[in-house]
């Protein structure tokens, strides 16, 4: 089958199942094309939890799926690629969450939405890299806040809020690859560029935003050259909405693999089987929920 009888069968199956594709903006361009929506890991579990659609396919890790299913616990969440994790929301475990916690009694927990359902479970309040910094502002007379899994992500708020910060050791594979000289190499070549990064990096930018809020500034500001910090994946979306602006990668190094996992086949298999399903189980999915709730009310 070539790929658009591929794309023919996925539309009919789509009409069929009353199913939406979502993707994240790191996946590869065919699997952006066919999507309903694409956006960022939270844009698009919010997306998903406003669609009447029955079936989501979801098409990014393992975390947004799980997320997808949190706040819509009665429609069908499936993933193309059950293997597509996220190596950064696996380095921390629910229990050892709870061991923190034990230690600092006090402390407020801020998960960062990179993380399994389990760790939000135990998680006071959940953010996301555009709404961190707002979120632990709104933690008023919070001293110390322990703040999981990204330990980049963690000290970006620190620097921009007076709490104290007990970070978590985890960091995202794939953007611990920009650094810093890579985006001074790239500054040196287009030295007229606008610099953005993704929190999960290192900082040396004029912004540092979510792929989300990276989607929204080269389409409003006047930057016509702007370097990025962040999986490559996202170059697509922004090249293909903005033939007129040039685009340059801080580094070609960073790919996350698991997001590259999904393929148009994938999607017509998951459709055709309605294979693989992420549902979180009840208990969990109620304090999850809650903690992410709290997020979107204050933001
Ligand atoms: P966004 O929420 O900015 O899309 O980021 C998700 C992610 O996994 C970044 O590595
Ligand atoms: Fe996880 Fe990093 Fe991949 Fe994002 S880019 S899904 S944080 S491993």
């Amino acid at each position: 089958m070539n790929d658009s009888e591929i794309v023919e069968k996925i539309h009919r199956l789509k009409k069929e199942r009353n199913a939406v594709i979502l993707a994240h903006n790191y996946q590869i361009s065919e699997v952006q094309d066919i999507a309903d929506y694409i956006g960022d890991s939270l844009g698009l579990s919010v997306t998903a939890s406003k669609t009447d659609a029955d079936v989501i396919i979801f098409c990014g890790v393992h975390f947004m799926a799980e997320t997808a299913s949190i706040l819509s616990p009665d429609k069908i969440v499936l993933m193309p690629d059950i293997n597509a994790g996220c190596p950064m929301a696996d380095m921390i475990t629910a229990d050892a969450l709870r061991s923190l916690k034990k230690e600092h009694q006090k402390a407020k927990v801020v998960s960062y939405v990179n993380t399994t359902a389990e760790v939000k479970a135990e998680s006071d309040i959940c953010c996301t890299s555009s709404n961190a910094v707002h979120v632990v502002e709104s933690l008023k007379d919070i001293y110390e806040i322990i703040f999981v899994p990204d330990k980049y992500l963690g000290h970006y708020v620190s620097t921009k809020t007076n709490c104290k910060m007990i970070p978590w050791n985890g960091y995202c594979p794939s953007h611990v690859k920009i650094l810093p000289e890579d985006i001074l190499r790239q500054k040196k070549s287009y030295p007229e560029a606008k610099v953005i990064v993704h929190p999960e990096c290192t900082q040396l930018a004029d912004e540092a935003l979510s792929t989300g809020g990276m989607y929204k500034y080269a389409k409003t500001s006047d930057a016509s050259e702007i370097i990025v910090g962040t999986e490559i994946g996202m170059l697509y979306r922004l090249r293909k909405e903005n033939p007129d602006k040039k685009f340059y990668p801080a580094s070609e190094r960073a790919v996350c693999p698991n997001m590259k996992l999904t393929t148009l086949e994938k999607i017509l298999w998951s459709l055709e089987d309605m294979k693989y399903l992420v549902k979180v189980p009840r208990d969990i999915q109620v304090r999850a929920k809650r903690a992410v709730d709290k997020m979107i009310e204050i933001s």
